[in-house]
Protein backbone atom coordinates (compact mmCIF):
# COMPACT_ATOMS: atom_id res chain seq x y z
CA UNK A 1 0.00 0.00 0.00
CA UNK A 2 2.80 2.19 0.73
CA UNK A 3 4.18 1.86 -3.03
CA UNK A 4 0.44 2.49 -3.71
CA UNK A 5 0.59 6.04 -2.39
CA UNK A 6 4.08 6.86 -3.90
CA UNK A 7 3.16 6.05 -6.91
CA UNK A 8 -0.07 8.47 -6.90
CA UNK A 9 1.95 11.06 -5.39
CA UNK A 10 4.88 10.45 -8.39
CA UNK A 11 2.17 10.65 -10.88
CA UNK A 12 1.37 14.33 -9.32
CA UNK A 13 4.51 15.56 -8.78
CA UNK A 14 2.97 19.54 -9.54
CA UNK A 15 0.19 19.21 -7.45
CA UNK A 16 -0.92 18.44 -3.97
CA UNK A 17 -2.96 15.55 -3.41
CA UNK A 18 -5.54 15.85 -0.67
CA UNK A 19 -4.79 13.19 2.04
CA UNK A 20 -8.81 12.41 1.69
CA UNK A 21 -8.22 11.56 -1.80
CA UNK A 22 -5.43 8.99 -0.78
CA UNK A 23 -7.53 7.61 1.66
CA UNK A 24 -10.44 7.37 -0.75
CA UNK A 25 -8.76 6.18 -3.59
CA UNK A 26 -6.91 3.32 -2.01
CA UNK A 27 -9.54 2.37 0.20
CA UNK A 28 -7.38 2.99 3.94
CA UNK A 29 -8.22 5.50 6.78
CA UNK A 30 -6.57 8.90 6.87
CA UNK A 31 -3.96 7.37 9.85
CA UNK A 32 -3.19 4.65 7.66
CA UNK A 33 -1.73 7.45 4.85
CA UNK A 34 -0.13 9.25 6.96
CA UNK A 35 2.06 6.53 8.35
CA UNK A 36 2.90 5.59 5.02
CA UNK A 37 3.84 8.94 4.57
CA UNK A 38 6.04 8.51 7.78
CA UNK A 39 7.57 5.72 6.35
CA UNK A 40 8.25 6.76 2.98
CA UNK A 41 9.97 9.77 4.56
CA UNK A 42 12.03 7.14 6.76
CA UNK A 43 13.17 5.84 3.21
CA UNK A 44 14.55 9.20 2.26
CA UNK A 45 11.26 10.60 0.11
CA UNK A 46 10.55 14.40 1.18
CA UNK A 47 7.57 15.94 1.15
CA UNK A 48 5.41 19.28 0.74
CA UNK A 49 2.73 19.06 3.22
CA UNK A 50 -0.12 21.39 3.92
CA UNK A 51 -3.22 20.80 6.30
CA UNK A 52 -5.29 22.39 3.87
CA UNK A 53 -3.82 21.02 0.52
CA UNK A 54 -2.43 17.82 1.48
CA UNK A 55 0.91 16.45 0.17
CA UNK A 56 3.40 17.10 -3.08
CA UNK A 57 6.71 14.62 -3.24
CA UNK A 58 9.40 17.01 -3.87
CA UNK A 59 12.78 14.72 -3.52
CA UNK A 60 13.19 10.68 -4.18
CA UNK A 61 16.30 9.42 -2.40
CA UNK A 62 18.85 7.52 -4.05
CA UNK A 63 17.92 4.20 -3.57
CA UNK A 64 17.94 0.94 -5.70
CA UNK A 65 14.19 -0.12 -4.70
CA UNK A 66 11.96 -1.03 -7.11
CA UNK A 67 9.51 1.82 -6.79
CA UNK A 68 13.00 3.63 -8.05
CA UNK A 69 14.01 1.96 -10.87
CA UNK A 70 11.53 -0.05 -12.40
CA UNK A 71 10.77 3.24 -14.83
CA UNK A 72 14.09 2.91 -16.23
CA UNK A 73 13.44 -1.09 -16.68
CA UNK A 74 12.59 -3.03 -19.85
CA UNK A 75 13.54 -6.40 -19.08
CA UNK A 76 10.18 -9.09 -19.10
CA UNK A 77 11.95 -11.06 -16.86
CA UNK A 78 15.02 -10.09 -15.46
CA UNK A 79 14.28 -8.26 -12.27
CA UNK A 80 10.48 -8.31 -12.25
CA UNK A 81 11.23 -10.95 -9.33
CA UNK A 82 13.49 -7.71 -6.73
CA UNK A 83 14.45 -8.13 -3.54
CA UNK A 84 16.36 -4.72 -2.16
CA UNK A 85 17.70 -4.85 1.10
CA UNK A 86 19.52 -1.99 2.61
CA UNK A 87 22.64 -3.69 4.02
CA UNK A 88 22.66 -7.80 4.18
CA UNK A 89 25.94 -10.01 4.26
CA UNK A 90 26.33 -10.60 0.58
CA UNK A 91 23.42 -10.38 -2.70
CA UNK A 92 24.88 -13.68 -3.80
CA UNK A 93 24.94 -15.83 -0.41
CA UNK A 94 21.26 -14.26 -0.35
CA UNK A 95 20.52 -15.14 -3.76
CA UNK A 96 21.72 -19.01 -3.27
CA UNK A 97 19.25 -19.32 -0.70
CA UNK A 98 16.51 -17.79 -2.57
CA UNK A 99 17.27 -20.04 -5.50
CA UNK A 100 17.26 -22.80 -3.29
CA UNK A 101 13.89 -21.97 -2.38
CA UNK A 102 12.42 -22.05 -5.48
CA UNK A 103 12.95 -18.20 -6.46
CA UNK A 104 12.14 -17.33 -10.17
CA UNK A 105 14.45 -16.89 -12.80
CA UNK A 106 15.28 -13.91 -13.48
CA UNK A 107 14.85 -12.57 -9.69
CA UNK A 108 17.23 -9.98 -8.88
CA UNK A 109 18.57 -9.57 -5.24
CA UNK A 110 20.43 -6.28 -4.39
CA UNK A 111 21.15 -4.26 -1.47
CA UNK A 112 22.77 -0.56 -0.42
CA UNK A 113 25.73 -2.12 1.44
CA UNK A 114 27.07 -5.46 1.76
CA UNK A 115 28.51 -6.28 5.40
CA UNK A 116 30.29 -9.26 3.98
CA UNK A 117 30.66 -9.01 -0.24
CA UNK A 118 32.29 -12.03 -1.38
CA UNK A 119 34.80 -12.02 -4.91
CA UNK A 120 36.52 -14.72 -6.46
CA UNK A 121 39.04 -17.09 -4.84
CA UNK A 122 37.56 -16.28 -1.38
CA UNK A 123 38.82 -12.74 -1.61
CA UNK A 124 36.50 -9.78 -0.18
CA UNK A 125 34.36 -7.73 -2.24
CA UNK A 126 34.40 -3.82 -0.75
CA UNK A 127 30.50 -2.63 -0.84
CA UNK A 128 29.89 0.88 0.99
CA UNK A 129 26.70 1.96 1.53
CA UNK A 130 24.82 3.63 -1.97
CA UNK A 131 28.25 3.94 -3.33
CA UNK A 132 27.92 1.21 -5.90
CA UNK A 133 25.89 -1.15 -7.42
CA UNK A 134 25.84 -4.67 -5.40
CA UNK A 135 23.56 -7.52 -7.05
CA UNK A 136 22.94 -10.63 -7.93
CA UNK A 137 20.77 -12.33 -10.29
CA UNK A 138 18.83 -15.83 -10.01
CA UNK A 139 19.50 -17.73 -13.94
CA UNK A 140 17.93 -21.33 -14.49
CA UNK A 141 19.69 -21.77 -17.91
CA UNK A 142 19.48 -25.32 -19.44
CA UNK A 143 23.03 -25.29 -19.56
CA UNK A 144 25.42 -28.15 -18.66
CA UNK A 145 28.16 -26.48 -15.85
CA UNK A 146 30.64 -26.12 -18.46
CA UNK A 147 28.84 -23.60 -19.90
CA UNK A 148 29.45 -21.41 -16.92
CA UNK A 149 32.38 -19.67 -18.61
CA UNK A 150 30.12 -18.52 -21.01
CA UNK A 151 27.72 -17.48 -19.09
CA UNK A 152 30.03 -14.83 -16.93
CA UNK A 153 31.50 -13.66 -20.36
CA UNK A 154 27.69 -12.40 -21.18
CA UNK A 155 27.68 -10.95 -17.93
CA UNK A 156 31.08 -9.14 -18.69
CA UNK A 157 29.63 -8.00 -22.03
CA UNK A 158 26.64 -6.65 -20.76
CA UNK A 159 28.32 -4.13 -17.54
CA UNK A 160 31.13 -3.35 -20.70
CA UNK A 161 27.78 -2.17 -22.94
CA UNK A 162 26.12 -0.55 -20.43
CA UNK A 163 29.00 1.71 -19.13
CA UNK A 164 30.09 2.32 -22.84
CA UNK A 165 25.93 3.40 -23.26
CA UNK A 166 26.69 6.12 -20.67
CA UNK A 167 29.88 7.12 -22.39
CA UNK A 168 32.17 5.52 -20.36
CA UNK A 169 35.18 4.04 -22.07
CA UNK A 170 36.08 0.29 -20.22
CA UNK A 171 37.77 -2.78 -20.89
CA UNK A 172 37.26 -6.18 -19.96
CA UNK A 173 40.15 -8.50 -18.43
CA UNK A 174 38.88 -11.65 -19.50
CA UNK A 175 36.50 -13.53 -18.22
CA UNK A 176 34.85 -10.41 -16.74
CA UNK A 177 36.46 -7.86 -14.63
CA UNK A 178 35.92 -4.49 -16.24
CA UNK A 179 38.87 -1.94 -15.66
CA UNK A 180 39.26 1.88 -16.22
CA UNK A 181 42.54 3.36 -17.47
CA UNK A 182 44.50 -0.18 -15.70
CA UNK A 183 42.06 0.08 -12.30
CA UNK A 184 39.50 -2.42 -11.27
CA UNK A 185 36.03 -1.08 -11.36
CA UNK A 186 33.94 -3.99 -11.64
CA UNK A 187 33.91 -7.52 -11.29
CA UNK A 188 31.59 -10.58 -11.30
CA UNK A 189 31.16 -13.72 -9.33
CA UNK A 190 28.89 -16.66 -11.09
CA UNK A 191 28.02 -19.35 -8.79
CA UNK A 192 26.16 -22.48 -9.46
CA UNK A 193 24.81 -25.27 -8.22
CA UNK A 194 24.13 -28.42 -10.56
CA UNK A 195 24.60 -32.03 -11.66
CA UNK A 196 26.85 -33.24 -14.03
CA UNK A 197 25.40 -32.44 -17.04
CA UNK A 198 22.86 -29.87 -15.68
CA UNK A 199 22.73 -26.37 -14.00
CA UNK A 200 19.91 -26.22 -11.43
CA UNK A 201 20.70 -22.87 -11.03
CA UNK A 202 23.27 -19.81 -11.23
CA UNK A 203 24.05 -16.85 -9.54
CA UNK A 204 25.70 -14.07 -10.94
CA UNK A 205 26.78 -11.84 -8.37
CA UNK A 206 27.81 -8.23 -10.26
CA UNK A 207 29.75 -5.20 -8.31
CA UNK A 208 30.19 -2.15 -9.25
CA UNK A 209 32.37 1.24 -7.71
CA UNK A 210 29.86 3.91 -8.71
CA UNK A 211 30.33 6.93 -7.00
CA UNK A 212 32.93 6.11 -4.33
CA UNK A 213 35.61 9.05 -3.78
CA UNK A 214 39.17 7.78 -4.04
CA UNK A 215 39.48 8.77 -0.10
CA UNK A 216 36.93 6.11 0.80
CA UNK A 217 38.64 3.45 -1.04
CA UNK A 218 40.74 1.69 1.54
CA UNK A 219 44.61 2.20 0.99
CA UNK A 220 45.65 -0.90 0.18
CA UNK A 221 43.18 -0.69 -3.33
CA UNK A 222 43.75 2.32 -4.41
CA UNK A 223 46.46 1.60 -6.55
CA UNK A 224 44.47 -1.33 -8.17
CA UNK A 225 40.90 -0.35 -7.66
CA UNK A 226 38.58 2.60 -9.10
CA UNK A 227 35.49 3.62 -9.20
CA UNK A 228 33.08 5.77 -12.08
CA UNK A 229 33.33 8.84 -10.06
CA UNK A 230 37.46 8.72 -9.59
CA UNK A 231 37.30 8.20 -13.83
CA UNK A 232 34.91 10.56 -14.95
CA UNK A 233 34.06 13.38 -12.55
CA UNK A 234 30.75 13.12 -12.45
CA UNK A 235 28.13 11.19 -10.00
CA UNK A 236 26.43 8.53 -11.47
CA UNK A 237 22.45 7.70 -11.62
CA UNK A 238 22.48 3.92 -9.88
CA UNK A 239 19.73 3.16 -10.97
CA UNK A 240 19.89 4.23 -14.55
CA UNK A 241 22.88 2.28 -14.87
CA UNK A 242 21.50 -1.01 -12.84
CA UNK A 243 18.70 -0.50 -15.67
CA UNK A 244 21.06 0.11 -18.65
CA UNK A 245 22.95 -3.64 -17.40
CA UNK A 246 19.74 -5.64 -16.61
CA UNK A 247 18.01 -4.76 -19.52
CA UNK A 248 21.31 -5.54 -22.21
CA UNK A 249 21.60 -8.36 -20.15
CA UNK A 250 18.45 -9.89 -20.29
CA UNK A 251 19.27 -9.59 -24.22
CA UNK A 252 22.62 -11.08 -24.81
CA UNK A 253 21.32 -13.90 -21.69
CA UNK A 254 18.48 -14.67 -23.98
CA UNK A 255 20.22 -14.96 -27.70
CA UNK A 256 22.69 -17.05 -25.61
CA UNK A 257 20.57 -19.48 -24.30
CA UNK A 258 17.71 -19.46 -26.56
CA UNK A 259 19.93 -20.05 -29.76
CA UNK A 260 23.56 -21.02 -28.12
CA UNK A 261 24.71 -18.37 -30.10
CA UNK A 262 27.22 -16.13 -27.37
CA UNK A 263 28.06 -13.74 -30.95
CA UNK A 264 27.39 -10.36 -29.70
CA UNK A 265 28.91 -11.16 -26.18
CA UNK A 266 31.73 -12.60 -27.62
CA UNK A 267 32.21 -9.50 -29.72
CA UNK A 268 32.03 -7.11 -27.47
CA UNK A 269 34.55 -9.09 -25.38
CA UNK A 270 37.27 -9.47 -28.22
CA UNK A 271 37.11 -6.01 -29.37
CA UNK A 272 37.15 -4.60 -26.21
CA UNK A 273 39.36 -6.32 -24.30
CA UNK A 274 42.53 -5.79 -21.97
CA UNK A 275 44.21 -9.21 -22.31
CA UNK A 276 44.43 -9.65 -26.16
CA UNK A 277 48.11 -9.66 -27.59
CA UNK A 278 49.54 -9.20 -23.86
CA UNK A 279 51.61 -11.20 -22.13
CA UNK A 280 50.10 -13.00 -18.70
CA UNK A 281 51.08 -14.94 -16.07
CA UNK A 282 47.81 -17.71 -15.46
CA UNK A 283 47.92 -19.22 -12.44
CA UNK A 284 45.01 -22.78 -12.76
CA UNK A 285 44.61 -24.73 -9.85
CA UNK A 286 47.41 -27.09 -10.64
CA UNK A 287 49.93 -24.59 -12.78
CA UNK A 288 51.30 -21.34 -13.25
CA UNK A 289 52.67 -20.17 -16.38
CA UNK A 290 53.49 -17.17 -18.57
CA UNK A 291 51.70 -16.60 -22.41
CA UNK A 292 50.41 -14.52 -24.36
CA UNK A 293 47.05 -14.39 -25.08
CA UNK A 294 45.98 -14.90 -28.70
CA UNK A 295 41.93 -14.93 -28.69
CA UNK A 296 39.18 -15.59 -26.52
CA UNK A 297 37.08 -19.16 -28.80
CA UNK A 298 33.80 -19.54 -29.39
CA UNK A 299 33.13 -21.63 -25.79
CA UNK A 300 34.87 -18.54 -24.51
CA UNK A 301 37.98 -19.65 -23.51
CA UNK A 302 41.33 -17.96 -23.58
CA UNK A 303 43.31 -19.34 -26.30
CA UNK A 304 47.01 -18.20 -25.01
CA UNK A 305 50.59 -19.50 -26.22
CA UNK A 306 53.25 -20.55 -25.03
CA UNK A 307 57.05 -19.43 -25.12
CA UNK A 308 57.46 -23.11 -27.36
CA UNK A 309 54.94 -21.78 -30.08
CA UNK A 310 52.54 -24.43 -28.54
CA UNK A 311 48.85 -23.41 -27.34
CA UNK A 312 46.63 -23.62 -24.34
CA UNK A 313 42.85 -23.01 -23.91
CA UNK A 314 42.01 -21.97 -20.52
CA UNK A 315 38.34 -22.18 -19.46
CA UNK A 316 38.55 -20.42 -15.67
CA UNK A 317 41.72 -19.01 -13.32
CA UNK A 318 43.46 -16.39 -12.57
CA UNK A 319 45.26 -14.53 -15.21
CA UNK A 320 47.53 -11.30 -14.30
CA UNK A 321 49.04 -8.83 -16.86
CA UNK A 322 52.52 -8.83 -16.70
CA UNK A 323 54.38 -5.36 -15.57
CA UNK A 324 50.76 -3.74 -14.96
C1 LIG B 1 35.49 -10.42 -8.19
O1 LIG B 1 35.93 -9.62 -9.01
O2 LIG B 1 36.25 -11.03 -7.44
C2 LIG B 1 34.01 -10.64 -8.11
C3 LIG B 1 33.32 -9.61 -7.27
C4 LIG B 1 31.83 -9.80 -7.19
C5 LIG B 1 31.17 -8.88 -6.21
C6 LIG B 1 29.68 -8.96 -6.25
S1 LIG B 1 28.90 -7.67 -5.33
C7 LIG B 1 27.37 -8.44 -5.50
C8 LIG B 1 27.60 -9.93 -5.34
N1 LIG B 1 27.56 -10.31 -3.94
C9 LIG B 1 28.73 -10.74 -3.52
O3 LIG B 1 28.98 -11.11 -2.33
N2 LIG B 1 29.63 -10.70 -4.49
C10 LIG B 1 29.05 -10.23 -5.74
Amino acid sequence: MKNEVLKILKNNIDSYTSGEDLSRILGVSRTSIWKYISSLKKEGYEFDSSTKLGYRLTKCPDILTFNEVEKFLSTSFIGRNYIHFNSIDSTNTKAKDLAKKGSPNGTVVICEEQSNGRGRLGRSWFSPKGKGLYFSIILRPNLSPLDISKLTLVGGAAVWKALSSLNIGSAIKWPNDIFINNRKVSGILTEISGELNQINYAVMGIGINVNTLKSEIPEDLREIATSLLIETNEIIDRKVLLSEILNIFERLYIDFVNSGSLKESLQICRENSLVLNKTLNCISTRESFTAKAKDINDNGELIVELSDGSTKNILCGEISIRNL
